[in-house]
């Protein structure tokens, strides 16, 4: 069992902004969502995590071993699939998994082939292990990401919102390979994709402007909210009024027509028990008074 323990984690960058605050996580193997909206800190405390910055203080603890203490030690044992990947080379896929396999330091010949080449199958990408990976698509290229975060066959895998602008199927599909490699091994995604986590998490923290401001497993949090989520109907210039009287935590659009959803542990006249989702907790959580 692999354990990654944050302790009061925080980091303030150079221009004085607080990006991440006293944050403390306990994560085990298998499947961790980081669910925030834009600008929440998620990238933030994955480029510390991985060692890419510096936290201004708290510490980050990889099975045992304390990672500022010794870089090394992470770095051996993790994946990274990073928000922005940056300027892909016009080299091959294959070629490029080779420079990253050396740069990982798997040194031997023949294990670093096997590995890339298994990799490629892994991901589907086998028949394009020629082409370069600049004209890959969009879906490709995140597939790539995830064949290239498993070299090495890392312990803890982090990948920063990695379905970001993938079709539903290639969604799908990147979903159900980390489901795959989860299972002996810490997988932490960062996305504001309630869906994804719902899918795939056993655990999940809701971050937003630094801070975490709820955690656990998504079915416990859901049932918290049992009784408690109520919708309605309205025109759309009663909304301010709602919005006033009552604790509206989201509202949508459903075939032209504006539902809004509250949050009361009463009944609430003319409006609708619905049960709660996990887009609830997320939402109920974002609204809630700090
Ligand atoms: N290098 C930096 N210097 C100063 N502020 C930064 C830096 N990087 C990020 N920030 C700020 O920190 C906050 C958190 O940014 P971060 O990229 O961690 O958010 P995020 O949750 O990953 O958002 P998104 O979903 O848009 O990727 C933002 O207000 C951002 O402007
Ligand atoms: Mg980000």
């Amino acid at each position: 069992m692999n354990t990654l323990t944050i302790n009061n984690l925080s980091l303030t960058y150079k221009n004085g902004f607080q990006a991440i605050k006293d944050i403390s996580l306990q994560i085990t193997n298998g499947m961790f969502g980081l669910l925030g909206p834009n600008g929440a800190g998620k990238s933030s405390l994955m480029k510390t995590i991985v060692g890419l910055q510096k936290p201004t203080s708290g510490t980050i603890i990889f099975n045992g071993i304390d990672v500022s203490k010794n870089p090394d030690h992470i770095k051996q044992n993790l994946g990274f699939l990073p928000q922005d990947f940056g300027v892909y080379p016009k080299v091959s896929a294959y070629d490029l998994l080779q420079h990253i396999a050396l740069l990982k330091g798997i040194r031997n010949n023949s294990e670093r082939n096997n590995q890339i080449l298994n990799l490629l199958e892994k991901v589907n990408l086998s028949d394009f292990k020629s082409k370069e990976v600049h004209t890959f698509s969009g879906g490709m290229r995140q597939r790539f990401g995830v064949a290239q975060a498993l070299l090495g066959n890392p312990k803890i895998i982090i990948v920063d919102e990695p379905t970001a602008g993938l079709d539903p199927e290639e969604r799908n599909r990147f979903n159900s390979l980390l489901n795959e490699i989860s299972n002996d091994v810490i997988v932490i995604l960062s996305t504001h994709l309630v869906e994804d986590v719902r899918n795939l998490c056993s655990e999940v923290a809701i971050i937003n402007q630094g801070k975490i401001l709820a955690k656990g497993n998504p079915n416990e949090l859901i049932a918290g909210l049992e009784n408690r989520i109520w919708s309605k109907p309205i025109e759309k210039d009663q909304l301010a009024k709602y919005q006033s009287d009552y604790r509206i935590i989201s509202q949508q659009l459903i075939e032209r027509e504006l539902y809004i959803t509250a949050f009361s542990e009463e009944p609430l006249p003319d409006f609708t028990l619905v049960h709660p989702l996990l887009e609830h907790v997320y939402f109920n959580t974002l609204t809630q008074k700090q």
